[in-house]
């Protein structure tokens, strides 16, 4: 008895451990990343994280480091990872230029009707706050929404042909300032 005591000293449902020796590395002991390359992913659905923690395993979302990552993980601990970064706060982003944020929310609110560019915010809601279905983007860093935007217009993110076709529909100007926006929301 006293040794089976000493063998389970702690429940074995916290994602802590791989989160501080695995991921905090990049993505912040506390889910909010300082790399501008790096998504933050506090505050992000837990079902969104979890689709796309598969999404990296199955190859269906293309991307060489977190490919690596999550190979040598127990995939059955995708969804306690997914559930601790949901509940972490998430930081705020910041605005670096506020002329170019500000064609951002028109495009973000409104969406560009010549082009056929739907309102973000339909979908990812005015305060960027996201569900399970749409992510997250509040507070994002601009780089990363750069990178995401491009990808999906390249069809390298073919995740969801929603987002491809918003993509290929965006400019690369519209797509900077948008993601100039969505990081001071
Ligand atoms: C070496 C750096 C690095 C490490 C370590 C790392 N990640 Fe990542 N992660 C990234 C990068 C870079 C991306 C963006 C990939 C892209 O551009 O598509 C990313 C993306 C993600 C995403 C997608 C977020 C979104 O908004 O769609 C999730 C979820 C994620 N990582 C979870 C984890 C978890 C959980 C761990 C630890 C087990 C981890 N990562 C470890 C660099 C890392
Ligand atoms: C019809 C609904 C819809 C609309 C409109 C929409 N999105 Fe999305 N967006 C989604 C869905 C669904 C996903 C998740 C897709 C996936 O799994 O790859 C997503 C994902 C994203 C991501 C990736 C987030 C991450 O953490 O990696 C970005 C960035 C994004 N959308 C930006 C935008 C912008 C900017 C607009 C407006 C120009 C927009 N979206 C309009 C549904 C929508």
């Amino acid at each position: 008895m006293l040794a089976l005591w000493a063998c389970l000293p702690f429940p074995a449902t916290g994602a802590e451990d791989t989160v501080a020796k695995v991921c905090a590395a990049c993505h912040g002991s506390d889910g909010n990343s300082t790399d501008p390359t790096v998504p933050k992913l506090a505050g992000m659905d837990q079902e969104y994280l979890l689709r796309q923690l598969k999404g990296f395993a199955s190859g269906q979302r293309r991307n060489e480091i977190m490919a690596g990552i999550v190979a040598n993980l127990d995939s059955g601990e995708f969804a306690t990872l997914a559930a601790w970064y949901g509940k972490q706060k998430p930081t705020p982003g910041k605005v670096v230029d506020a002329k170019l944020a500000e064609a951002g929310r028109r495009i973000y609110e409104d969406g560009n009707t010549d082009s056929g560019v739907p309102a973000c915010a339909g979908c990812h809601q005015p305060d960027g706050g996201g569900n399970a279905r749409f992510p997250r983007l509040a507070g994002q860093h601009q780089t990363y929404l750069l990178k995401q935007l491009g990808d999906y217009k390249s069809g390298r993110r073919a995740t969801d042909r929603l987002m491809v076709t918003v993509g290929q529909r965006l400019t690369v100007d519209e797509m900077k300032a948008l993601a100039e926006y969505i990081a001071g929301l």
